[in-house]
Order: C-alpha cells, then sequence, then structure tokens
C-alpha cells in the first residue's frame, strides 16, 4: 500500500459500519411527522488568528447520524421522501499541497450510507426549494456562533434567535435515539473508560508533597492525547476540591490536603469517560479525611445499588442524599431528622450538585439538546430547589443508559458563613461543629456506569482504586 492510500484509509477507520448510520437515520426519520431535518457539522474555531485553530471537534448529534470527524460538512434527511443527502466541498490542489489527499465527498457520504451528495453551497439550494414549498425544516439548537449565522442564511431567522426556533420534535427523537446506548457505543465507552484509568492512576503516582498540580494535570492531558483524541472535558485537579469545577492548576502539593482529579477522555470516536478520586497528598489519608471520605465512598455505593431500569434518578439522588445526611449526623455536623433534612435541602450544603448526568458522545451527554429533555421528561420534572436543581439527569432509567455516579461532600467556606448567618436550616445543621471542618477541602468520586437489564456494571476494564486501602497502597 503506498502512503498516499495509507492516509485515505486512516480517514475512514475511525468509524463504524455505514449500516449502524443508515439504521439510525432511518430510526430518526421514523421519529419525526414530516419535512426536512437538517443536522450540521462543526467547523474549525479559531484561537488567535484564523489558520491557528483549536483543536478539531465534531458536532455530536453530527457524529451519531453522519459518522465523519472533520470540518466542514453538513447533512440532511428528507422525512417525507425517505431521503438522505450528504454536503461538503472536495479538495483542491491547494488543500492536497497543505493537508495531503482526502477522500472525494462522494466517497465520504458512501462511507456512512449516504448515496446523494453534494458541494456545500447547494445545501442552501435545497433548503431554500423546500421552504418555498411551506415545508417545515428541523434542526438542532446551535451551539457554536458560525453555525448560527449559517442558519440564518438558509432560513432567515435571525442568528440570535435560531436557538428558540429549533425543534422541539427533532430534540426529543435525537435525545431518544442517543439515550441507549447500541453495543459498539459500549465498546467505544469502555475503552474510553480504561483511557480513564491510565489517567487517574497516573495522578496517584505523581501526587506527592511539593509537586505542581498543573504538572500532574499536563501529565493526565497528554494521557488522553496519546490514546484518545483528547480529554473529554477541561481536567479538574486541586487541593482545593471544595470549588466544584476548579480549572485553577497553580498550587504546589502540601502534605496533609486531599488533591481532587476529575477527568476523563475520548475515544478515537469521540466517545467519552469522566471518573473523579480524591487522594491525600502523600498517601495517607487523616482521621478526619478517613471519616468524611468513608461517608462519601458509602453514598457512591449506594447509588450502584439502586440504579437499574425503572427506578428515576432523582429518587436514587435523594436517597444518596439520605446517606450523606445520616453520615454527617453520626459525626454531629447534621441533627434532626435524616428524611425530613434531605427534604428541606438542609445536606445541600455539603453536596450542591447532582448526583450524576448521561454521558456518550458528550461528557454531559447531549447538553447542548437542553437539559429538560435529556434528563427529565413529563414524570419526572426538574426542581428549583438549591441542590437538587443541579440534578441533571433525573428520568426513570432505561437499559443501555450510560451515566455517572458522583457523590460529594464539600466544606465550601463561602457558603458556611452565608447560610450561617442567614440562619438557614438550624433545625439540622450543627454550625459550631462545621465551623471547624471549613479548612477541610472536598471530596468527590465519580464513575461511570451502564444500566444493565436488572441492575448495572461499570464501564471500563477494572475500576480505578477506590477504598481507602487500594488508594494507600497504589501510592506507597
Ligand atoms: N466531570 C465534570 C462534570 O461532570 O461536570
Ligand atoms: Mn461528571
Amino acid at each position: 500500500m503506498n502512503s498516499e492510500i495509507l492516509f485515505i484509509a486512516n480517514f475512514y477507520s475511525i468509524m463504524f459500519d455505514p449500516l449502524i448510520y443508515q439504521n439510525r437515520r432511518k430510526a430518526l426519520r421514523g421519529k419525526v411527522q414530516e419535512g426536512i431535518i437538517l443536522i450540521l457539522g462543526n467547523n474549525e474555531a479559531p484561537s488567535n488568528y484564523p489558520d491557528n485553530t483549536y483543536k478539531y471537534r465534531q458536532d455530536s448529534s453530527f457524529l451519531y447520524f453522519f459518522g465523519h470527524a472533520h470540518p466542514g460538512y453538513a447533512g440532511i434527511l428528507d422525512v417525507d421522501e425517505g431521503e438522505d443527502y450528504f454536503f461538503g466541498n472536495d479538495v483542491d490542489m491547494d488543500d492536497i499541497i497543505w493537508m495531503g489527499p482526502q477522500p472525494s465527498v462522494k466517497d465520504l457520504a458512501a462511507r456512512v450510507g449516504v448515496s446523494k451528495s453534494y458541494s456545500f453551497d447547494y445545501l442552501k439550494v435545497i433548503i431554500s426549494q423546500a421552504l418555498a414549498k411551506g415545508r417545515k425544516i428541523h434542526f438542532l439548537p446551535p451551539y457554536r456562533y458560525d453555525n448560527m449565522l449559517l442558519l440564518e442564511e438558509l432560513t432567515g431567522i435571525r442568528a440570535c434567535m435560531t436557538k428558540q426556533y429549533a425543534s422541539k420534535e427533532l430534540i426529543q427523537a435525537v435525545v431518544s435515539l442517543r439515550s441507549v446506548k447500541e453495543p459498539c457505543e459500549i465498546e467505544e465507552i469502555d475503552k474510553a473508560c480504561n483511557i480513564g484509568y491510565k489517567m487517574h492512576t497516573a495522578a496517584m503516582l505523581l501526587c506527592k508533597p511539593g509537586t505542581k498540580e498543573q504538572y500532574i494535570a499536563g501529565v493526565l492531558d497528554g494521557i488522553a492525547s496519546s490514546y484518545g483524541t483528547m480529554p473529554s472535558f477541561a481536567t479538574i485537579l486541586t487541593q482545593n476540591g471544595q470549588t466544584l469545577h476548579n480549572h485553577d492548576h497553580s498550587n504546589i502539593l502540601e502534605e496533609g490536603r486531599l488533591m481532587l482529579t476529575d477527568a476523563g477522555a475520548e475515544s478515537i470516536t469521540n466517545y467519552c469517560s469522566d471518573h473523579t478520586r480524591t487522594i491525600p497528598v502523600g498517601g495517607k489519608f487523616t482521621n478526619r479525611q478517613k471519616d468524611i471520605y468513608s461517608i462519601v465512598l458509602a453514598c457512591h455505593d449506594h447509588a450502584l445499588e439502586l440504579a437499574r431500569p425503572g427506578i428515576t434518578y432523582r429518587s436514587v439522588h435523594l436517597d444518596v442524599c439520605k446517606v450523606l445526611a445520616q453520615g454527617l449526623k453520626d459525626l454531629g455536623l447534621m441533627k434532626g431528622n435524616v428524611d425530613e433534612a434531605v427534604a428541606a435541602g438542609a445536606h445541600a450544603l455539603f453536596m450542591p450538585h447532582g448526583l450524576g448526568h448521561m454521558m456518550g458522545l458528550d461528557v454531559h451527554d447531549m447538553e447542548d439538546l437542553g437539559q429538560c429533555y435529556v434528563g427529565y421528561d413529563e414524570e419526572t420534572r426538574p426542581s428549583t430547589q438549591f441542590g437538587l436543581a443541579s440534578l441533571r439527569m433525573g428520568r426513570k432509567l432505561q437499559e443501555g443508559f450510560v451515566i455517572t455516579d458522583e457523590p460529594g461532600c464539600y466544606f465550601i467556606p463561602a457558603l458556611i458563613d452565608k447560610w450561617k448567618a442567614e440562619k438557614m436550616h438550624t433545625d439540622f445543621l450543627n454550625y459550631d461543629v462545621i465551623e471547624k471542618f471549613k479548612d477541610f477541602g472536598g471530596i468527590r468520586l465519580e464513575d461511570d456506569i451502564l444500566i444493565t437489564p436488572d441492575g448495572s456494571r461499570f464501564t471500563g476494564e477494572k475500576r480505578i482504586p477506590i477504598t481507602i486501602q487500594e488508594i494507600e497502597t497504589i501510592m506507597e
């Protein structure tokens, strides 16, 4: 094989069988009543000048229905005629000189089972013809400004209004398909989790007093790049774990502190992993750290015991919060009736976030489509209560869902001060004891789980060390 053919072969090698994409599109057409479904791919995004771009990431719905992880494409599904179309521009000699040979758009379309391919400009012709006939154009909520502008050009809807005009029918159809993972997707999530295992165990080996957080975070990002495409989100690695999404890595690790690492990778096909571990700098937990850690681990395990098809993740979240409240009551930080404390939201001082979210081609899967569609439905509605309002996934679990189980316990000084000053939940919170934990930091433990016919299983080959003994052993 000469190098040119090899290059093109590599271009193709990161996708599923064409039939997978054909079946997904057929299923999508079957879920939308009429009209045209427009799925836009992502373009390159410049960072500091046009040719210097951020690492490219394709739109996940485009990946799901049209497979190709390269910029400059769009796809259409014609619901009424049962036809699919692929749009893109063939490369010219200049492109070949700078980027090497590329497959033709016709070949790319064929690779995902589409027989009709056109230049990108022809998209405008097809959409304007459809609009002239009064046909409905369904599109998903755009989140990139260039695609908002393109939608304005195609449909006449002002760019700033395009999100509001996204098709609810299409959103719900896409969510129903992407929520239930196919075997080929689960295999990819398992691969992403295996990379996550390497990242987190590397962090455990590097977590020594005197090391800069940034060094470890950089090593983890490098591991993700070397095995897959990139980290699945901006790595959180900090000894200030009480800040939930702390992207500051400027501290030098100190003996006696905890290091919280929330990090994941994408597989080569862009499926994600997302794990969190919290470990003692220097390798040994203090007794106080063990007390809080054991409660969070019990919360995590309780979620695993409960998660199965038919149960709402909202009820799992609330049951886990009761384990947290009971544990904190046993330590003297909370008081009163645990069920009442959780119903009132008093525990949210310590866990102001939700138990988990859906995961797949996005680490927060389909968050661009709207959390009220992804994590909630007619039966399970989002809450406005502090803490519970941050639960991204509340609805009934189904076989094939991949979700995270990520309880935490945090001591956020500013929040403690505010609640104490406002005398919040004084029936349930022992502020005198809580005051003594203001220097504690935070603990979060996160694994990704697949809902199976009768329960759940971890994704990935091996579970990242999580018990106190496992962590202290690997850090020796
Ligand atoms: N791992 C980051 C998050 O779940 O928000
Ligand atoms: Mn997560």
